[in-house]
């Protein structure tokens, strides 16, 4: 039974990716909801409906854990769906709490009280619905103290990306950072709180400046996903992935296969 792994558009491919070479034995299934990209500037409301759908569908297709790797979705959809109810057997999970016990330097799942951690100036990059939600400080409230964070929206920035203008998102990502900079000069620690921005994250890391530490979430979620699969071997299969989208198939191929630099083929869901 695979894995599914949804976001908005592709850039949960990024933790895909990582979630696959970590766990070769696992089979994904990969969705992009791609007709409905960015969900960065939709309302909370639109965003659980739409992701919502997206998770039954997946379910529907044998799915038994999905992983929102989208933290729009997950900031945004993620509480509601769980007390909407989840069916029996099935699982849903998001990709903010990996990141912030990485930030907090917790083992996975340790609840114990906030306490005081090495970083204390956090700059948090994320779409616009990411920043609104303030889930990303409400998550990070219940794990440590005295951290000062300063987020800036990043509007623009997954449309590039999903448009393939590399160009563009690199001009908006810089002038992101230069904002954010503006009003935090000596941030310490930067999350990119998008599952899209690990596609730039070469450009924000010379855009903050090499002394920033950068947290991004591929890595990080395909560790704890294998934390979570040690304790359910049934969840192993043979290493396939499948690629779903809502979108126009040969163009996500294209764009996934531009990203990934291999052959990466969507179908239609
Ligand atoms: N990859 C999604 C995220 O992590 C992008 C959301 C969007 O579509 O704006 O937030």
């Amino acid at each position: 039974m695979a894995v599914g792994i949804f976001d908005s558009g592709l850039g949960g491919l990024t933790v895909l990716e990582a979630a696959r070479a970590r766990l070769p034995e696992v089979d994904f299934l990969y969705f992009g909801d791609n007709s409905h990209a960015p969900y960065g500037v939709r309302d909370a409301d639109d965003i659980y409906q739409l992701t919502s759908k997206a998770v039954h569908e997946m379910w529907d297709r044998g799915c038994n854990l999905v992983i929102l790797a989208c933290n729009t979705a997950s900031a945004a959809a993620l509480r509601r769906m769980q007390e909407a109810g989840v069916p029996q057997g099935k699982r849903v999970l998001g990709v903010f709490v990996p990141l912030i016990e990485a930030l907090t330097e917790r083992q996975w799942g340790d609840n114990s009280p906030p306490r005081e951690v090495a970083v204390q100036h956090v700059a948090l990059f994320a779409t616009p619905a990411t920043v609104a939600s303030r889930a990303f400080q409400r998550e990070l409230a219940f794990r440590a103290i005295g951290v000062d964070v300063e987020a800036q929206a990043c509007g623009g920035v997954v449309d590039a990306i999903e448009d393939g203008d590399m160009i563009l998102a690199e001009a908006l990502v810089r002038s992101h950072v230069d904002a954010l900079m503006r009003k935090m000069p000596r941030p310490q620690a930067a999350i990119l709180g998008c599952t899209h921005y690990p596609l730039m994250e070469h450009i924000f890391q010379d855009a903050l400046g090499a002394d920033v530490q950068v947290f991004s979430q591929g890595r990080l979620v395909a560790d704890s996903l294998a934390d979570y699969l040690v304790r359910r071997p049934e969840m192993l299969g043979e290493g396939k992935a499948g690629y779903l989208t809502t979108g126009d198939p040969r163009r996500v191929s294209s764009r996934a296969t531009q990203f990934l630099r291999r052959e990466i083929t969507f179908e239609a869901v």
